[in-house]
């Protein structure tokens, strides 16, 4: 080939992930826990489109969410987004199928995302959640519920973490005589934990001082649910009957928990209950596990005002330290020498009677060719097809892990390999 004919490799674009097979047989096994816990709640899956309207994502969180957004124009000049997120599809989707279906409506996904947000360990422009959505309910047992259920997968991944509960309505409270864009310009900084940002915003003269030393003790307030009666003593004129009601119900279920009411998530629906899990280890700065809280949406799409609760996994930094291994299924390989009707019926009769990984030779090998092969995956079983097994109707079966050889019937290697 000369100098021109050749192509550079084309590489993957910035932030994605091609995810081959040992990670894949992963992901497929965390999957499957997520989703039986999910289904043993009650929740059914739901799949919605990977883009949608634009104005989907921006109706409540304004314009300035499109630098973090995959948009486009199609063809007939639409503005179409790449879902950042499946809580607002979700909604979307309720209010335009299924708003008369009987309430609560429990939904979960397993999807890909799209942030345009700059890569780094743990944070993709390409990356998966596993989430739940609530709707039709305010209650505490509704916060109760998806607070139980995220804690209960984390569990069962046997993963080390921190779950903190905090309430966006207490900040809300707090910031309701300021203009609602910059009242959400502090609540982003507060998320984003951007104290110098945050100093100039509260310092401006539109702020009162009182409100600006309110602001500051709230957000720091942490710790036990002793903090509720600081905080209170900050907002006297607030309902603590929500928090302190699903404090209850998770104190006596025996779920581990701190309080902090600096949590103030950084997509603007939350309305009240709110709560993060991070990593403990293993996760460097993109530690966040998962994220969720009380929103209300429907009101925004065309459907009732009615509240919600939810949340999502980062499915790919709960596969980056989940040390569960994926069920291991027994490879064989029946040698090809040749006698391709033979050896395809073998490899059919292994597979159909007892469900096992068969694989048989496509590239015309010799046997020594064949053998290394059935080393290099990782083979338990080999079973040879030669002029000789068929003649006897018997073949070498050969146990890969102790190196022993039998000479058997099809039916009894099928019981062997039972
Ligand atoms: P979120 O906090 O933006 O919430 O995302 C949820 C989780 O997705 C995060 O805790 C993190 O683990 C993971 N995640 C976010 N961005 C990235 C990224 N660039 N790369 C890898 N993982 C990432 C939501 O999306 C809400 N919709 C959650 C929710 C559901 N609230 C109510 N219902």
């Amino acid at each position: 080939m000369s100098k021109i004919d050749k192509k550079d490799k084309i590489s993957r674009p910035r932030g994605t992930r091609d995810i081959l097979p040992d990670e894949m047989e992963k992901r497929r096994r965390y999957e499957l826990i997520m989703r039986e816990i999910a289904e043993n709640y009650g929740y059914r899956e739901i799949q919605t489109p990977v883009f949608e309207n634009l104005e989907l994502f921006t109706i409540k969180s304004g314009e300035d969410i499109i630098e973090e957004i995959y948009n486009f124009k199609d063809k007939h000049g639409r503005e179409l987004a790449l879902r950042p997120e499946l809580t607002a599809p979700v909604l979307r989707a309720f209010v335009n199928e299924c708003s008369v279906m009987p309430k609560p409506l429990r939904f979960y996904y397993i999807a890909n995302c799209f942030r345009y947000e700059r890569p780094q360990k743990g944070r993709y422009r390409e990356f998966w959640q596993f989430g739940v959505e609530l709707i039709g309910s305010g209650s505490h047992l509704a916060d109760a519920e998806v607070i139980l259920l995220a804690y209960n997968i984390l569990r069962e991944l046997k993963l080390d973490f921190e779950l903190k509960i905090g309430h966006v309505g207490l900040l809300r409270h707090l910031l309701r005589e300021i203009e609602e864009e910059k009242a959400s310009k502090i609540m982003r900084l507060i998320d984003k934990k951007d104290e110098k940002g945050l100093k100039e915003l509260v310092r401006e003269p539109s702020i009162p001082a009182e409100l600006e030393k309110n602001i500051y003790e709230l957000i720091e307030a942490e710790g036990s649910r002793d903090v509720v009666d600081d905080v209170s003593k900050i907002i006297p004129d607030y309902d603590f009957s929500q928090i302190n009601n699903l404090c209850d119900v998770l104190d006596a279920l025996g779920v581990e928990y701190s309080l902090d009411f600096g949590i103030a998530r950084g997509l603007d629906y939350y309305t009240g209950v709110v709560f993060e899990v991070y990593a403990k280890s293993g996760l460097g700065a993109q530690n966040q596990l998962c994220g969720g809280g009380s929103y209300r949406l429907a009101h925004l799409f065309g459907g009732q005002d009615i509240p919600s609760t939810g949340f999502a996994l980062g499915f790919d930094r709960i596969a980056e330290i989940c040390k569960i291994s994926p069920e291991k299924r027994d490879t064989v390989v029946v040698i090809n020498l040749g006698y391709e009707a033979e050896t395809l019926k073998i490899a059919e009769t292994i597979r159909n009677e007892i469900n096992k990984r068969v694989i048989t030779d496509v590239m015309g090998r010799n046997l020594k060719k064949q053998m290394s092969f059935a080393n290099d995956v990782g083979a338990d079983y080999v079973v040879i097809v030669g002029e000789r097994e068929i003649k006897q109707n018997r073949f070498v079966v050969k146990d890969m892990r102790t190196g022993e050889q039998k000479l058997l019937s099809v039916e009894e290697i099928v019981s062997l390999l039972k």
